[in-house]
């Protein structure tokens, strides 16, 4: 018992009696017998019925997308999808299925108003096990290289990632607003942990709308005591060669369901990341049609262009200092820039992870805080870590939502997240 498909559709099996559970996911009925396709986690079977067994007259009842324990002898079809059959001895319904709504051609809004339902296919169900896959990989690059996992906490009362994206709350009689990212509060751990990381929901009020921006996502952050730009640029290429190394060992299956061409996945892992500063990623955007000043942000378009052209990630670092908020060091070769990087998946992906090193100076932060228009005073106690013992310190966050995008290589971010929040959906 607790056999999945794939532990007995093999040679070994065959001959013998298999019970398995799972649902319909197909059902083709003939004059003299009714064929299921039996769906659990791990694969299909086909499954069948003919008009002088006994189990007939109820496999018949059988609706699409019901729920059943079969028995049954296993044998070899090389017509049958998977190469294997069953004919069904003995059945035991969980839930005959009302006709099921989704089929063939849906369009997206009506599938994501269905995203309870959706989540059963097998495109779906490959998209998922690759995720359960980079999570699982980034836990485990961190716990083997001697990082402790802490947290923050999800409420907070002021912002780290500017002001516009902040979810305001009401709390109890005060304003409260929900964490962009748990960074404010890893720069306090950091002082007794020195390695330290997490994976989190953050959030953000993105009214952006972009096949790239959630509203909720899931954000993978570590914080490290002593470390300079250089080496956590290191950092973020091992984890994300990790992760990658990763999927391309475990889910081959699920990467042909989603016929991912695997050349940039595998350049990932092969071949050293690109460095470039800022003003170099400008230059190669305006080589490539754009026409950006010195100074100007890059958004997804701009990043679009940029690494369309690019075949494997690259580092875009060192930014004007404008553009980054309050909390990166700036370069002390040329304080008009900080000591930030974003890293930029290939194929036109973009940012999928955000980082720097961290001003460590009181003074320094103090300004800053005022030039982004925030009063230090809400800041007391981050500015209290640069007065009790400051130390060099760098950190980074990953959108994990959009690595999985990336590694899937699909249009848009929703369809990574089993039940994803925009502005416009918090349904299902
Ligand atoms: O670049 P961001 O805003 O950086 C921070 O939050 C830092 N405080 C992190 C740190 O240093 N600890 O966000 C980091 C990453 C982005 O590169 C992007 O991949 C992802 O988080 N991200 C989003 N993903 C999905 N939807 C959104 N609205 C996102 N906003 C950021
Ligand atoms: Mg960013």
């Amino acid at each position: 018992m607790d056999l999945l498909i794939s532990d007995v559709a093999n040679k070994e099996h065959i001959g013998t009696s298999v019970t398995l559970r799972g649902f319909v996911s197909n059902i083709r009925k003939g004059k003299n017998n009714v064929f299921l396709m039996l769906r659990d986690p791990s694969d299909v079977i086909q499954c069948v019925s003919h008009v002088s067994d006994k189990t007939f007259s109820e496999v018949s009842k059988i609706t699409r997308e019901s729920s059943l324990e079969l028995t049954g002898k296993l044998k070899e079809d090389k017509r049958a999808e998977g190469g294997y059959e069953i004919s069904i001895d003995d059945l035991k319904i969980y839930g005959l299925a009302e006709p099921f709504p989704i089929k063939k051609g849906h369009k997206k809004v009506f599938l994501f108003d269905n995203r309870h339902l959706w989540l059963r296919s097998r495109r779906v169900t490959s998209i998922m096990k690759i995720r359960s896959s980079v999570f699982e990989s980034i836990h485990e690059f961190f716990r083997n290289n001697g990082f402790y996992e802490m947290q923050s906490p999800s409420f907070v009362g002021g912002s780290v990632e500017g002001g516009s994206t902040l979810f305001e709350i009401k709390y109890f009689d005060k304003k409260a607003y929900l964490s962009q990212s748990w960074q404010l509060y890893a720069e306090a751990m950091v002082d007794s942990l020195w390695k330290i990381y997490t994976v989190a929901p953050s959030f953000r009020a993105e009214n952006s709308r972009t096949w790239r921006h959630l509203t909720e996502f899931w954000h993978a952050e570590t914080e490290v005591a002593f470390l300079d730009l250089n080496g956590l640029m290191g950092l973020e290429e091992r984890l994300v060669k990790h992760v990658v190394k990763n999927v391309l060992l475990k889910n081959q299956v699920e990467l042909n369901v989603l016929k991912r061409d695997q050349t940039m996945l595998k350049n990932a892992v092969e071949k050293p990341f690109l460095r470039m500063n800022y003003e170099s990623v400008i230059d190669l955007a305006n080589k490539n049609g754009l026409k950006l000043e010195y100074g100007a942000d890059l958004g997804a378009d701009e990043e679009r262009v940029i690494t369309s052209k690019l075949d494997v990630p690259v580092f875009a670092m060192n930014y004007p200092i404008k553009l980054k908020p309050f909390y990166h060091k700036p370069d002390p070769s040329d304080p008009t820039h900080v000591l930030c990087n974003d890293l930029l998946a290939p194929e036109g992906y973009g940012e999928i992870i955000g980082g720097g090193q961290r001003v460590d100076d009181k003074e320094t932060l103090i300004n800053r805080l005022k030039e982004d228009g925030l009063n230090p005073d809400d800041y007391k106690w981050y500015i209290d870590l640069r007065r009790y013992g400051a130390i060099p310190h760098s950190g980074f966050g990953l959108g994990v939502d959009r690595l999985v995008m990336w590694i899937c290589k699909l249009p848009h971010i929703m369809y990574v997240v089993p039940f994803p929040r925009t502005p416009r959906r918090i349904y299902p």
